[in-house]
């Protein structure tokens, strides 16, 4: 199969590279970057150096539909809708790792990404790229629309729950944190290192964008609205993300309870791992033993004097927070082995 990447040169790109080049069922024929046209791959991304001899090349339509099978397009919010239509009216399929296609609604475009989507008629056609929950829908899928990194890990730690209807739908809290490769290459006053170094810095503490997916999947799982209260937070690190959530229950709430919703919920689930340990280093999900590898790691803790049951859920958010995930629904629409290409286990130490 010919895998073709749109915004290669980005940090999602660079790890879509490093997987597929890896990946035993495909070949990467399309890697662009404007910025980095002609220059081997590794004058961006120098740990593929002497792994492929593949050059940038300018993101050009003609030349990827005769050339690709597959296309990845790792490029800003606001871009992919320019490449998508044409590349699926050329009978690609595509994995979309941006914001374009992720939300059902055209209207919480507006109100989110203050955009007047031009596809609207689209936003049906995309499959919400969670293989956890989605697995039957990606096979099918000629469009899979990637989710967000914090939006994938919150919602593999509240889904379960919101599914079995355990805990209170309206007190939901998202306390996220985050390392700097989520904001991407680009870089701003925020992400210079002397401004970045150090910080455990909120952003975005109402109405981050990424809140919209997270409503809009547990909503569908519980079968009625959800609204989430989610805050991230920068923290001084370059890969990773750990989500803390909060859920409340009416009732008491047995651990063995816990673990069977999660147990049952996650059966066939070969990247989601259950942490939650009385001995050893790691008790609880820790993103520094996930970096490179695309386990989501799922932890909890009961608070019974709040009826408060506290979930924790850790990504890669490069790797399960972006593209291995994209990776994995790739091997479903393509109908490999849904680990294939994504059996590294992470470092330690690191
Ligand atoms: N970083 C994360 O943790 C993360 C996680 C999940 C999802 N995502 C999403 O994945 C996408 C890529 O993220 P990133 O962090 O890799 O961003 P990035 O580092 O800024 O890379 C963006 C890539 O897109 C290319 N590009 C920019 N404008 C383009 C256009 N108009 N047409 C085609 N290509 C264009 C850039 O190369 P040239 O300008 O040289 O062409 C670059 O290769 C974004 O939509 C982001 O929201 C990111």
């Amino acid at each position: 199969m010919r895998v073709g990447i749109i915004g290669a040169s980005g940090y999602v790109g660079g790890e879509l590279l490093r997987i597929l080049l890896n990946h035993k069922d495909v070949v990467v024929t399309f890697a662009t970057s404007k910025q980095y046209k002609y220059e081997p791959i590794h004058r961006v991304h120098p740990n593929l150096r002497s792994v492929s001899d593949l050059k940038f090349s300018e993101p050009n339509l003609d030349k990827m539909t005769s050339g690709c099978d597959f296309v990845f397009v790792a490029a800003p919010h606001g871009s992919a809708v320019k490449y998508v239509p044409s590349l699926l009216e050329s009978g690609l399929r595509i994995v979309d790792m941006s914001a374009d296609f992720r939300l059902k609604d055209p209207q919480a475009y507006v109100h989110w990404y203050r955009l007047n989507h031009p596809n609207p008629e689209l936003l049906k056609v995309a499959t919400f790229g969670v293989p956890e929950i989605y697995s039957q829908e990606i096979k099918g899928a000629r469009l899979v629309s990637n989710p967000g990194c914090m939006a994938i890990t919150s919602i593999l730690a509240i889904a379960p729950f919101a599914k079995s209807g355990v805990i209170d739908l309206e007190h939901i809290v998202v306390d996220a944190k985050i390392g700097s490769s989520g904001g991407g290459t680009k870089p701003t006053m925020g992400t210079h290192h002397s401004e970045r170094y150090g910080v455990v810095r909120p952003y975005k503490p109402v109405d981050h964008r990424h809140t919209a997916e997270i409503e809009q999947e547990v909503s569908r799982l519980a079968g009625r609205e959800v609204r989430i209260s989610m805050t991230p937070h920068a923290v001084n690190i370059v890969r990773g993300i750990l989500c803390t959530v909060h859920c409340f229950t009416e009732r008491k709430l047995e651990s063995a309870e816990v673990w069977r919703i999660l147990r049952s919920f996650y059966q066939n689930a070969p990247f989601v791992r259950f942490v939650k340990d009385k001995k050893g280093l790691s008790r609880y999900p820790d993103p520094k033993i996930l970096s490179g590898s695309n386990f989501c790691d799922i932890g909890f803790e009961l608070d019974e004097r709040l009826n408060r049951l506290l979930l924790l859920s850790s990504t890669d958010n490069l790797v399960k927070g972006a593209a291995g995930n994209g990776v994995q629904c790739m091997n479903l629409m393509l109908g490999y082995d849904e680990r294939s290409g994504l059996e590294f286990p992470g470092l330690h130490p690191i």
